[in-house]
């Protein structure tokens, strides 16, 4: 399928918030409006930080070597995986197996049902885009540890790797959404796996996810974990297909709890513009075993396998968007709020 193949046009939405923060801006976005852009001085400040030598630079081991065992428990475990995967580096295979050793133990339908109460009330927060990367500030992501700003800067070299390559303008505001989900830390704790700092496991916040109430595939990341999942000893998730029906649509599957689900479940209750493509992007993401390894065919139904493409589109530019140079928040975000206020505009709950 090429770029142009997937182009397509979706209805304007619009927004006329004229309520300025003490600290927010206006300046001009690219096509003449009046665009408001929070707390530029937060970031200008932070282009004074001395940040560390990017650690995706795939030609150099510098940066991951820095971080200490437990900053790398923190990682984005199914990111680095892929970021890392040619290294030679037996350190960090088992702290990434300490991650996933979390996830297989915690991440049940039960869990997930729980985390579904937990998150999907909307009701902790009322805040814009912008505002909810600033809240993001405090999430510490082994990617850049010592940015103020690492998972905005993540998201944006994803959105403009999206951008140049040609694709439509909600699916580059998917990049730019695609983590933001990880921000489901501010009301998190460690006991649900759910603290954004780098001293303590992030079980339900990333990582490679499955589906759960089926068996977790063979292909899953570390499969010799799979023994330690509780649902295994639970008949009703045995079998082809669990505890769901035979060509029941992913729309009906349950995942194991992440920034994905959270930040779905998110904008379809803000009821963004983003197309269901888009949506998809940001659901699947994370889950390897469905869009990469072709698992779970039995439960798919007619059309999800369209929206598969589409993940897969997506995480080229999510995996391989790597950081050799640093975006420029501040002549960036005046496209993407455009962006926003097109597909997503205004104070949202979350
Ligand atoms: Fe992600
Ligand atoms: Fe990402």
């Amino acid at each position: 399928m090429s770029s142009l193949a997937l182009k397509r046009d979706v209805a304007s939405g619009d927004s006329a918030d004229d309520s300025l923060s003490p600290t927010s801006t206006v300046i001009d976005g690219p096509i003449g409006k009046k665009i408001k852009v929070f707390d530029l001085n937060v970031v200008q400040n932070n282009k004074k930080t001395n940040f560390p030598k990017v650690l995706h630079d795939p030609s150099s081991k510098q940066g991951w070597e820095n971080l200490d065992d437990l900053e790398k428990i923190s990682v984005d475990a199914g990111k680095a995986i892929e970021e890392f995967r040619n290294y030679e580096n037996s350190a960090r295979q088992s702290i990434v197996q300490v991650h996933y050793t979390e996830m297989r133990k915690n991440q049940t339908v039960a869990k997930v049902d729980y985390f579904y109460k937990k998150y999907h009330t909307f009701n902790k927060c009322e805040m814009t885009v912008w505002e909810g990367f600033e809240a993001l500030k405090g999430y510490v992501d082994s990617s850049d540890p010592d940015s103020d700003l690492p998972n905005l800067e993540h998201m944006l070299q994803t959105a403009e790797g999206i951008r140049a390559a040609g694709y439509p303008d909600w699916m580059q505001l998917v990049g730019l959404l695609h983590d933001m989900g990880k921000i489901m830390y501010l009301w998190g704790n460690e006991e649900d796996g759910q603290i954004g700092r780098a001293d303590f496991p992030q079980w339900a916040l990333g990582g490679d996810t499955w589906i759960v109430g089926v068996p977790i595939p063979k292909t899953a990341v570390f499969p010799q974990l799979n023994l330690l999942n509780p649902d295994k000893n639970i008949p009703m998730y045995q079998g082809k297909c669990g505890m769901y029906s035979s060509k029941c649509g992913l729309e009906n599957l349950k995942f194991a709890y992440g920034h994905d689900e959270y930040m779905y479940r998110m904008l379809l209750h803000n009821k963004t513009l983003i197309p269901k493509e888009g949506l998809a992007m940001i659901r699947y993401h994370s889950c390897y075993p469905l869009h990469k390894e072709n698992e779970y065919k039995e439960l798919l139904a007619p059309g999800d396998e369209e929206l598969l493409q589409w993940v897969r589109e997506f995480n080229q530019f999510d995996l391989y968007t790597k950081a050799d140079k640093r975006p420029d928040v501040i002549s960036l975000w005046p496209y993407y709020q455009n962006l926003i206020d097109k597909y997503l505009p205004g104070t949202l709950k979350w």
